[in-house]
């Protein structure tokens, strides 16, 4: 940190409010220092530092508590920005994937030597994404340099997609935390890594993998998307090994049919005091310690909803259990949600 004490922006989302840009230009300046600004992004808040900057983006691991072989995705607030800091221009998937920017989209390519291997843990490639959130690229563009951040969160919590997530983490170790409101997507970027012969999907999220296999045809996804690294397996984003989006409560996955999952859920409801993670369909009962994700026909609400549910069950008294219904396939935005939900749960499933 470079301030004493961590000072926090409110400011609206579309930055319409009085004295909004005075704030980020204050953030920005704070970025330029070598300071730290934690920021929202449509995904999932983000804490930044200036990228080219090793000192600053040191200081986010210490923040943190994140491993130091786990690297940093570099913003910018333009596409056009991208081929500064990583070999895209000629490169025809890059430039397919770039026209889809802004978007909760991250790619990986071949760095350049201005960007410093403490941003990729000592990798040659470098992540990179242009937000499509209003504050964050104007935050970017305000400071005029790419920022390097990973999630606002401490290292092994669930992402933050509220402000309050991040003020609960980040208090006394951010500068600046920018409160923006919540965040639209809820869970972080899709990465894809385009330093393989075929694009290999490393983390699902709000760009669907239906969706890069339109734009690119063949997409291969990473095992480690749906599966528990074996002993010594090294994977292809280091972020993949690491405990996870876990709450203090331990999470148990349930996986069903309404109808067996209504069933299971009720006998539960009645015999043990747990927390209850569920579609609106998933049940009548409705208490305290149920946090309801909206409909089985709507998956993008309980994205959105589900690293708030996973921080909030930790607010639930007397519980030390919660039991988290899935959609019932992988499809769509389904994927990230059940990336994020195994390791939330230490692939800990019940299959109905
Ligand atoms: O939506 C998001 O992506 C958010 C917002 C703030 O932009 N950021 C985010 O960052 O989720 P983080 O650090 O929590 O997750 C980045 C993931 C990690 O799993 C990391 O291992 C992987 O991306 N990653 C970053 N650079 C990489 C690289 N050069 N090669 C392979 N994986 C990389
Ligand atoms: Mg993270």
């Amino acid at each position: 940190m470079i301030l004493d004490e961590t000072k926090i922006l409110k400011v609206s989302p579309d930055l319409s409010g009085e004295g909004d840009v005075e704030k980020l230009q204050f953030a920005a300046e704070i970025i330029k220092k070598g300071g730290l600004v934690a920021f929202p992004t449509e995904t999932v808040y983000g804490l930044g530092a200036n990228a080219l900057d090793e000192k600053a983006v040191a200081s986010i691991f210490t923040a943190k508590g994140r491993a130091q072989d786990n690297p940093l995705i570099v913003h910018v607030a333009d596409r056009g920005d991208i081929d500064k800091y990583a070999f895209a221009d000629g490169n025809g998937k890059a430039d397919i994937l770039r026209k889809q920017m802004p978007a909760p989209l991250t790619v990986i390519l071949p760095k350049r030597d201005i960007i410093p291997f403490t941003v990729t843990a000592g990798l040659g490639n470098v992540a990179m994404r242009v937000p499509q959130n209003v504050v964050a690229r104007k935050l970017i563009e305000l400071s005029g340099l790419p920022i390097s951040a990973p999630s606002a969160n401490l290292s092994g919590k669930p992402s933050p997609t509220k402000a309050w997530h991040v003020i609960a983490d980040m208090n006394g170790r951010a500068d600046v935390i920018i409160d923006g409101g919540d965040c639209a997507v809820g869970l972080e970027s899709t990465v894809i890594s385009l330093c393989y012969d075929i694009p290999r999907l490393l983390r699902p999220g709000g760009f669907t993998y239906e969706k890069l296999c339109e734009l690119l045809g063949k997409v291969e996804i990473s095992d480690a998307v749906l599966e528990q690294l074996k002993e010594g397996q090294k994977p292809e984003s280091p972020g993949m090994k690491y405990k996870h989006y876990a709450p203090e409560t331990s999470v148990i996955l349930v996986k069903g049919s309404m109808f067996k999952v209504r069933e299971f859920l009720s006998g539960k409801c009645e015999d043990e005091k747990c927390g209850i993670i569920c579609f609106d369909e998933d049940t009548d009962a409705r208490c305290d310690r149920i946090l309801v994700m909206g409909s089985r026909k709507n998956e993008q609400e309980y994205a959105e909803k589900m690293f708030d549910a996973l921080r909030s069950t930790d607010l639930l008294s007397g519980i030390d259990t919660v039991y988290a219904v899935l959609p019932e396939t992988t499809d769509g935005i389904s994927l990230a949600i059940y990336n994020r939900m195994l390791r939330a749960a230490a692939f800990n499933i019940i299959e109905l």
